[in-house]
């Protein structure tokens, strides 16, 4: 959602932009544009679509000279996807400009405020009065104008400045949406995520809200809203750009799967060595909340926290849950689970419970991100950088943090005997392995998707684990491939969904469960009395569940509480294939942003 990339050194910046723009693709976005400051000018180049619009309009960045500028992706949110709508926005004067990711909440009255002024807007954009604020506020330095802007404005911002008066510095400022900083040797950067600029240097400042970076070719200095200098610590990626680059796989997607294995053993190994993570207070009741798969991740965490522990576990979504007046005590564990620990409402939910006095325990995977560096314990999940806007590797790894979590609780509790524990971690260093098989079946799972690719309607059925299970492969299937999929508890379809269901429906029956194998099977028998066709994804040796579908995907056997993981792969791979099939635009699947910084 909405990418920032700013440059400021000696070389050509256009390109540069360009480069660190594409490497912000993955968040999602619709228009795209750079402004650049030449010989005490600005100028700005923007258009809507895809970037390859943007590069063949400025021939690569060589059209525009100047070592300093701003540049942009934006997905829209006020106002369509338009070129005067795309960033970055100047002012009238054409002595500012600005590219901003957030919202802006009170625009509408900053706006009523600058027209009353004398300002003229011409975009629809809450990012417009950005510009025409600075423009209003500015008293020819820089820093004294972002202060103001910070004091005027509400609601959630990453905004990247650049004045025709100063051509020797750069400002940015961070309040609830991403931006980190690059130190480089006579150049530095702005850039909503790492990879924009991983290729010019691995050191970066982490700034925290309301943190402003002033940023000239030499050097960069962070300051507070009292325009105090702040020591800030560098902090080194220790990651690879090969981690953010495809390596030769057609799509992120696939390649991110293929990473699983590896992935999940990196985040379980280590807890595992160290003997689980230590609990001095058990929590009374556990709260998990989060947005879109890892919201599915929690409700996985429910079924097992619940089986393993016996306390209780509530799942939110993070968005109802901040609107819901949530019971929430000091003995409560707040769960925030999050890839990017910048998704905006999970940061909200956070907060909220924060305040109530709940204990937060982050599982993120962004080193350093807003959620991580807000919780009280952090379990991060090494899944590497994820690029693809459908997550994969960070829901699989996710899950066994998940499991992790629910082992750890339980060992603190002393409900975890030697002998029990060591059965556990075995069968979670497993999961790699089971994960392998399940890459190896990728033939079979590509034949069932190029038998069912045309399906106009698919329904995920599953109980218990396999319920959890299914909302996350219905979602995966939709999301990518667009074909209309819903999940639904498979007893729970007789109670109106079943009406839905006729000739040629494809349902995907999902029973890793042993104890519920009868139950699922008298579910299969009604759908197929129906007309439908049923695809079942089973554990091994399950033949009543062969002779009732049309088709059937094994995964291995495992403890039926780790089943969700080789099964996820499973599903996204069959995904993975229809969406293939269709031809669709499996990386960057319409209207999608992977990391949703706007409520
Ligand atoms: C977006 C992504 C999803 C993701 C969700 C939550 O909608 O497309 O894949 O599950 O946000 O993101 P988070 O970074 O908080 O896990």
């Amino acid at each position: 959602m909405c990418g920032i990339v700013g440059y400021i050194g000696t070389r050509q910046a256009a390109p540069i932009l360009l480069d660190g723009l594409k490497k912000l693709e993955y968040r999602g976005y619709d228009s795209a544009g750079v402004a650049i400051l030449n010989e005490g000018t600005i100028t700005v180049e923007k258009t809507k679509g895809r970037l390859k619009n943007l590069y063949d309009m400025i021939n690569g960045g060589k059209k525009l000279p100047g070592t300093v500028g701003i540049g942009h992706t934006r997905w829209a949110t006020h106002g369509e996807p338009s070129d005067v709508n795309s960033h970055p926005h100047a002012s009238e004067s054409g002595r500012i400009a600005v590219v901003h990711n957030g919202i802006i909440e009170n625009y509408m009255k900053l706006k009523d405020f600058l027209i009353g002024k004398g300002y003229t807007f011409i975009s629809d954009t809450d990012t417009e009065v950005v510009a025409h604020l600075a423009d209003y506020y500015y008293n020819g330095n820089l820093l004294e104008t972002m202060v103001k802007i910070i004091h005027r404005v509400e609601g959630s911002y990453a905004l990247g400045l650049v004045s025709s008066d100063h051509p020797d510095q750069l400002i940015a400022v961070r309040k609830d949406s991403p931006l980190i900083i690059g130190l480089g040797e006579g150049e530095n950067f702005i850039a909503s995520d790492i990879p924009a600029i991983l290729k010019y240097t691995r050191n970066i400042y982490l700034i925290d809200d309301q943190e402003i970076a002033l940023l000239t070719r030499d050097g960069v200095t962070l300051y507070n809203t009292y325009l105090e200098e702040v020591q800030k610590e560098v902090f080194t990626v220790d990651w690879d750009i090969a981690a953010a680059e495809k390596g030769g796989y057609e799509h992120f997607m696939f390649k991110e799967i293929m990473e699983e294995p590896q992935s999940v053993l990196n985040t379980v190994g280590p807890v595992l060595r160290q003997g689980l993570l230590k609990f001095d207070t058990i929590p009374d009741r556990i709260s998990i909340v989060a947005c879109g798969s890892a919201y599915h991740v929690g409700i996985v965490g429910k079924y097992v926290i619940e089986e393993l522990t016996r306390i209780p576990v509530e799942v939110d979504i993070a968005s109802e849950y901040r609107y819901r007046n949530p019971i929430i005590t000091k003995d409560t564990l707040v769960v925030v689970i999050s890839q990017s620990g910048e998704t905006a409402d999970t940061i909200a939910a956070l907060r909220e419970a924060k305040k109530q006095g709940a204990k937060i325990f982050g599982i993120v995977n962004v080193v350093g991100s807003s959620i991580a560096r807000e919780s009280d314990e952090v379990l991060y999940t090494l899944a590497g950088p994820e690029i693809a806007v459908a997550t994969t590797k960070a829901y699989s790894t996710q899950l066994t943090a998940v499991y992790l979590l629910a082992l750890s609780l339980k060992k603190a509790m002393g409900q975890l005997p030697p002998e029990d524990e060591k059965h556990y971690a075995d069968e979670l260093m497993r999961l790699p392995d089971l994960i392998s098989e399940m890459i190896e079946q990728k033939e079979k799972i590509q034949y069932y998707a190029s038998k069912f690719f045309n399906a106009k309607s698919v329904f995920f059925i599953g109980r218990g684990l396999d319920y959890a299970l299914s909302l996350e492969g219905s979602l995966k299937l939709k999301e990518i491939s667009y074909i209309h999929s819903e999940a639904y508890g498979a007893g729970e379809l007789k109670h109106g969904t079943i009406s839905l269901i006729e000739d040629g429906t494809l349902v995907i029956a999902v029973a890793t469960q042993e104890k519920l194998f009868e139950k699922i099977v008298s579910n299969i028998r009604e759908v197929k009395a129906r007309g439908a066709v049923v695809l079942s994804v089973a554990t091994e040796g399950c033949e009543m569940i062969e002779e009732c579908s049309d088709g059937v995907l094994y995964i291995p056997k495992t403890d039926p509480l780790f089943a969700p993981s080789p099964a996820v792969t499973l599903l996204q791979l069959f995904a993975y294939y229809v969406a293939s099939l269709k031809g669709c635009d499996i990386d960057k699947p319409r209207n999608l942003a992977k990391s949703v910084t706007v409520e």
